[in-house]
């Protein structure tokens, strides 16, 4: 939720970068992307990625289908995911590359998966599912930590035909129970307990919790992780390693029509409910392998890719699942955070492994700069050749520090803009081909056609800003909100005509070159997580004391924006440090920590219009230590300098 003040800074700012980095020439020479890759006619550049990068069963006989605001794409396709991700890289006698080198949190706990090794498990746990009833349409709910049996699973749903909806191992049983409902999950796989910088993070017990939520999970699958002690009810859970156990590794996989649902993954808007974003199968394979490659530049003989996501979350889907898997790359997959055991452990992976491309989000660049380029510098980190970051804007200091102490002053840094629903990469840089400029994702990918329109529908030119759209299909494209036409319609498709509406704010410089300012609705990012403030506010009137609450967020060197809460108790209740430690908790059992108010400013009233809407560009205001803008619409004007002053003796908790 940029301000106005905040994008006039930002676009001053980014007037006066003046630093430009062109393609190094060997980078370019070797380069996946060359730069006729732009000339390519739209329906030409999809219709080849489609025949080329994916194997069909039967192949799709039209491109797409467009009307507005539904897509289809590769129609009368037959394929499946999980073939395209293992089987063929098998089939053509790659099996005994490495998919992943999984790297655990507890110092040494590591292990080499090869193809072959995946295409087996993932047959094999594929069997296991059937035999507890799974079938091809059967929703199931996947709530694990960064373990190779999450890929396992999400792929094994692929090769059956069953949906998955992911939940990141951060979110509260409410936020599962929640989802589960919302997708009617019949099953849910799960783990006794994951690794978090030395702790284990309950994930049974909270899946328990949600499943008394959620009565229509009928069985519960439990990975052995920790190998702590978990409660089993009888006749619904079972372990992983029982599931398994005597069952066969020969499961054909489906074959599914390209536009079969493929997951759904729930993302935050400007109202309570997290949306179900639907993903269907062939667009979005075809979407994410093909950004994956020219983005990255992947070399899948020699490159070790490393994206430091999480799978929970649409990065690690689309670029630590089933781009890299159908590309056939050798990634990394990392278990734990990067300060444990120490603040080097990222650079220290980078080493071990030889990475070659690090894909992360300027959160985690931001607290590596804290922390001091010395932790970087105690490695070897020069097989390093691409970064990428991605997530939020990135601010030129962050870039600049990337590339000069991550990537030796050398390599290409590509900042990638997207969303959850555009299942793939946007707006972003080539390697090879584009000149870089710290802070700004350059220009759309080949074969998408963006543009930044004014209030009015006008699009503007070089030089202009307004709100990024989207004026035409792609393959990855979100097919609509789970069970909600009409929000659909009404999020993306209202605003403009025909035209996808972003949330996003956008400049475009006069080299045509693309700057995004953060988003213009009720969504903040906090670390890279999108999060409402009218989430955080039933959360947080949830709590029996509370009466009122206004949410926003304040800018925060590390996380980029950070959240403040602005609360009114019942009865008239003065706050207290105690109140505000459990109120914040309340937040974090409602949705999970990650949506955890930084600040909570207790007030007697909140700053309403007339009308009795909540003024929250004001609050934001106060919250950044701001000169306040017009007050006059206000109710009563007198509530703002309270809030001020209560707002300036208040005591701030860091998350
Ligand atoms: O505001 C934009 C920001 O993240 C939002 C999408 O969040 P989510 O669906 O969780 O997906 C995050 C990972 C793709 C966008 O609306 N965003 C994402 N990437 C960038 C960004 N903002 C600026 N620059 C980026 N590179």
């Amino acid at each position: 939720m940029a301000s106005e003040t905040e994008q006039h800074h930002a676009i001053d700012t980014m007037l006066l970068e003046e630093r430009t980095y062109p393609p190094p020439p060997e980078f370019a020479k070797q380069a996946n992307a060359q730069p006729d890759i732009y000339e390519q006619d739209f329906e030409a550049f999809w219709e080849r990625e489609g025949r080329e990068r994916l194997t069909w069963f039967e192949p799709f006989t039209k491109l797409y289908e467009w009307e507005p605001p539904f897509a289809k794409w590769y129609l009368g396709g037959k394929l499946n995911v999980s073939y395209n991700c293992l089987d063929r890289h098998v089939e053509q006698g790659r099996g005994d590359k490495v998919a992943y080198h999984w790297e655990g949190e507890p110092a040494g706990e590591q292990r080499a998966i090869t193809y072959a090794d995946l295409q087996r498990e993932v047959a094999t746990f594929a069997n296991a599912l059937k035999k507890l009833g799974v079938k091809k349409g059967t929703p199931v709910a996947i709530y694990m930590g960064m373990v190779p049996e999450l890929p396992v699973a999400m792929l094994a749903c692929t090769r059956i035909g069953a949906p998955h909806t992911v939940v990141f191992g951060g979110f509260s049983a409410d936020s599962l129970s929640g989802r589960m409902n919302d997708m009617e999950c019949e099953v849910l796989i799960t783990q006794d307990e994951a690794w978090r910088r030395g702790t284990t993070v309950a994930l049974k017990k909270t899946a328990d919790e949600a499943m008394a939520d959620a009565p229509g999970v009928r069985t519960c699958v439990v990975l052995r992780r920790t190998g702590n002690e978990v409660p089993m009810q009888e006749g619904r859970d079972v372990w992983w390693h029982d599931a398994i156990d005597g069952v066969g590794d020969d499961c054909p996989p489906e074959q599914m029509d390209s536009e079969d649902l493929l997951f759904l993954m729930y993302t935050s808007g400007t109202t309570a409910k997290p949306k179900g974003i639907i993903h269907t199968t062939a667009g979005y394979l075809c979407g994410v392998a093909t950004t994956h490659h020219y983005i990255f530049d992947l070399k899948p003989e020699t490159d070790v890719y490393w994206c430091a996501a999480d799978i929970g979350w649409i990065t690690g889907h689309s670029y630590i699942v089933y781009g890299p898997l159908c590309n056939g790359a050798t990634s990394v997959m990392y278990e734990g955070t990067p300060d444990f055991p120490d603040k080097d452990r990222w650079w220290d992976i980078i080493e071990r492994y030889g990475v070659t491309i690090l894909y992360t989000a300027p959160t985690a660049i931001r607290s590596h700069m804290k922390w001091g380029p010395e932790y970087a510098q105690k490695h070897d980190l020069s097989s390093l050749r691409l970064l990428g970051s991605v997530g939020e804007p990135i601010n030129p200091e962050a870039w600049i520090w990337y590339r000069e102490h991550i990537g030796a002053d050398s390599t290409p840094v590509v900042d990638t803009w997207w969303q959850t629903e555009t299942g793939m990469i946007m707006i972003t840089p080539l390697p090879g081909v584009t000149t870089l400029k710290p802070g700004s994702a350059t220009k759309p990918f080949p074969g998408v056609d963006a543009g930044v329109f004014d209030e009015q529908g006008n699009e503007v030119g070089p030089g202009g800003g307004g709100y990024l759209v989207l004026k035409r299909p792609w393959p990855s494209m979100l097919r609509g909100i789970f069970k909600d036409p009409d929000r659909y319609k009404e999020t993306y498709w209202s605003k403009y005509e025909n035209v996808y509406f972003a949330g996003d704010g956008a400049r475009i410089d006069r080299d045509a070159d693309y700057w995004l300012l953060g988003r213009v609705d009720d969504v903040m990012n906090v670390a890279g997580h999108r999060i409402s403030t009218i989430e955080v506010e039933s959360a947080l009137v949830d709590h029996q004391e509370v009466a009122e609450a206004a949410v926003c967020s304040r800018k925060d060197a590390t996380t980029g924006e950070a959240i403040v809460a602005y609360v009114t108790l019942k009865g008239g209740k003065e706050g207290s440090v105690e109140k505000l430690a459990e109120l914040r908790d309340h937040v974090a059992k409602k949705i999970g920590p990650i949506a955890k108010p930084a600040n909570i400013v207790f007030t007697p009233e909140l700053p309403k219009t007339r009308s009795g809407k909540i003024m929250r560009r004001l609050l934001r205001d106060v919250a950044e230590n701001r000169p306040l803008g017009d007050t006059t619409t206000l109710a009563d004007p007198t509530v703002v300098s309270e809030i001020q002053n209560r707002a300036q003796s208040e005591g701030t908790e860091e998350s």
